[in-house]
């Protein structure tokens, strides 16, 4: 017993959980993961499984994304990136879902299935009845060998290492790297982005792990502003674009690890229900980065403001106006739009896990939650 709890000590590296350590582990795993891949000064970006079905990627009329839980939302990321840099359109569908409706699959459609542990079996059953219409299949797993990278016609790993914590962080992050490495590889091919834009994306995506660095910087901050909201019975999350699905993660990382309701809203879409739940007592986790509809984002926070709402805005650094507004902010480094989700989901997971802390929960084992769901 006690050599376990001392083994477990070390694997934590000194933190107090492995979600902590694995928050921290983001900067150095996503440059794993783009490592050997993405040379930016010489404009490549290269991975086998991409290379050797370039083809395939090129030729499709659609592109088919399945995936449940956290991976869904860096489905959803992708959903952006691809139909802006690629101009093929895209699907986002929970697997579960997806499986048992009698899906539309053509032969030559593309179907990527994200899953950090490569076992989920909604998942898994989604890419065989994919498989069995005539659809290409690429897995984008992280564990070397599992199921759905097995079943798969080809994939991309992601090279988070192993992921303890139940909520998944270095995974999400790593996933929109290899998602954001691929549509950049198929924009080259198509020619849908121009040369500097392209250039310009592979440069950003280079030295992204540094700025997540920085972004980790905000570990204060969110742990003074989780300490005055830790009694919240709810909480609201919006965004836009790009940061719409961060928003829907945020709220799934608060409520996977805190228990506390947590939603999460594009902000436009406030107006339609959820801005009758805003008075006093509501906090809203405002994401609105310099870039990507800002002035629309704070339109949304005024709104939310004259109802008295509690705003926590995540903004670009040097933001002056949000400031003006919110009740706290919290800053990270300014990117290009695409890669925004991959700075403002940092603070956002930084802020759950003091929530879930504080509130004294089990933050590596929430109750009722496994790592992997391996039954339907
Ligand atoms: C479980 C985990 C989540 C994960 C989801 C999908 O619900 O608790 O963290 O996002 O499964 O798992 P996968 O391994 O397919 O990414």
């Amino acid at each position: 017993q006690e050599l376990q709890m001392n083994l477990e000590q070390i694997e934590k590296g000194g933190y107090d959980h492995f979600m902590l350590k694995e928050i921290y582990e983001q900067p150095n795993v996503i440059k794993d993961t783009y490592r050997g891949r993405l040379h930016a000064n010489e404009g490549i970006i290269q991975m086998a499984g991409v290379e050797d079905n370039l083809e395939k990627f090129t030729n499709a009329e659609r592109i088919l994304i399945v995936a449940c839980g956290t991976s869904w939302h860096a489905g959803l990321v992708a959903e952006y990136i691809f139909e802006e840099f690629t101009r093929i359109p895209v699907e986002v569908e929970y697997a579960s879902e997806f499986r048992y409706r009698n899906p539309i699959i053509n032969k030559g459609d593309v179907l990527i299935a994200i899953s950090q542990s490569g076992e989920t079996a909604d998942t898994l059953a989604a890419i065989k009845l994919a498989k069995e219409k005539g659809a290409f299949v690429f897995g984008v797993c992280n564990v070397v060998g599992s199921s759905i990278s097995r079943e798969s016609h080809a994939g991309a790993y992601t090279h988070a290492g192993p992921e303890i914590g139940v909520a998944s962080t270095k995974a999400f992050t790593t996933q929109i790297t290899v998602l954001t490495m691929i549509a950049l590889r198929l924009a080259k091919a198509k020619g849908t982005l121009s040369n500097s834009d392209f250039h310009r994306y592979l440069q950003e995506l280079e030295v992204i792990p540094e700025k997540v660095a920085d972004a980790l910087l905000t570990n204060d901050v969110s742990k003074e502003i989780a300490a005055k909201f830790k009694d919240a019975p709810n909480c609201l999350y919006l965004g836009r674009g790009y940061n719409f699905p961060v928003a829907l993660e945020g709220a799934l990382k608060l409520k996977e690890i805190s228990y506390i309701h947590a939603e999460g809203y594009p902000a436009a879409e406030m107006k339609h229900g959820p801005i009758a739940l805003i008075d006093e007592s509501m906090p809203v986790v405002v994401i609105a980065p310099k870039q990507g509809h800002y002035d629309k984002v704070v339109s949304n926070i005024q709104e939310i403001k004259s109802r008295n709402g509690k705003i926590i805005a995540i903004v670009t650094k040097g933001d002056i106006q949000v400031r003006g507004l919110a009740d706290f902010v919290i800053e990270v480094p300014d990117t290009t739009e695409a890669l925004t989700p991959l700075l403002t989901t940092i603070p956002l997971q930084l802020l759950s896990y003091h929530i879930a802390v504080m509130r004294g929960c089990n933050v590596d084992q929430p109750r009722n939650l496994a790592k992997s769901v391996t039954v339907e």
